[in-house]
């Protein structure tokens, strides 16, 4: 499974980078926002730090706007893909999109039927939100087990990147149902390689090497 990062932030995506198992990066305007630099300065500088794709989402609404809009964000650098929001306009504009050759990232997608639907129209990539669902009591993570028996029924190469992870556990059923990609925000990602009996396991190593250290009088 692809390990993409969830943030706009270049300290962490270059953190990330140098953990060597970084393989992408999706921004959205919420994370955008927090950063100081205006957005697309913000969102050429990570995509020279990063070799893999960069989701950039677009803020029109309309199917006309959406394709106006992901046409310029595309002209930042070869590596953006356009995130779009699924919805009936969002399909269209994936449609008109797929044509041209620019690549789509279906982002807020909570059902089934819109993961179905984002991928006859020619999405490269769908976003399942599953902390969001987690959140209003649904099983964020059935909704990533659906999609994949319903890609595999029918063939379908869009590539399901699960998002609005929350916990390490998020990550492990990700990988455990087969997602294509899991996209983690770097809080997330400092945990993913901590367990508390490694840490014990060192100490120990640790502290009998210098007790044997100490018995041959170095
Ligand atoms: C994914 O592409 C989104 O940017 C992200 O995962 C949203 O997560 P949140 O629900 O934590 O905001």
């Amino acid at each position: 499974m692809k390990l993409f990062i969830d943030t706009a932030n270049l300290e962490e995506i270059k953190t990330a980078v140098s953990y060597g198992v970084l393989d992408g990066v999706t921004t959205n305007p919420t994370l955008l926002s927090r950063e100081k630099n205006e957005p697309v300065s913000q969102l050429k500088k990570i995509c020279k730090i990063v070799n893999g794709p960069v989701s950039a989402e677009v803020t029109a609404l309309d199917s006309e706007g959406m394709v106006k809009e992901a046409k310029e964000l595309a002209k930042i650098a070869s590596n953006i893909v356009i995130k779009i929001p699924s919805t009936v306009d969002g399909l269209m504009a994936v449609k008109e999109l797929a044509s041209l050759g620019i690549k789509t990232n279906l982002t807020l997608c909570f059902s089934a039927s819109q993961a179905l639907l984002v991928a006859k129209a020619g999405a490269v990539y769908v976003s399942p939100f599953v902390g969001r669902l987690d959140d209003i009591s649904s099983e964020g993570i059935a909704l990533v087990s659906d999609i994949k028996l319903i890609y595999s029924n029918y063939g379908i190469s869009t590539q399901i990147i699960v998002a609005s992870v929350r916990h390490p556990r998020h990550f492990v059923e990700a990988a455990r149902l087969g997602a294509d990609i899991a996209t983690v925000p770097f809080s997330v990602i400092a945990k993913l390689m901590r367990h508390p009996l490694t840490d014990i396991g060192i100490k120990r190593f640790m502290d009998d090497w210098e007790k044997l250290k100490r018995g041959l009088g170095k």
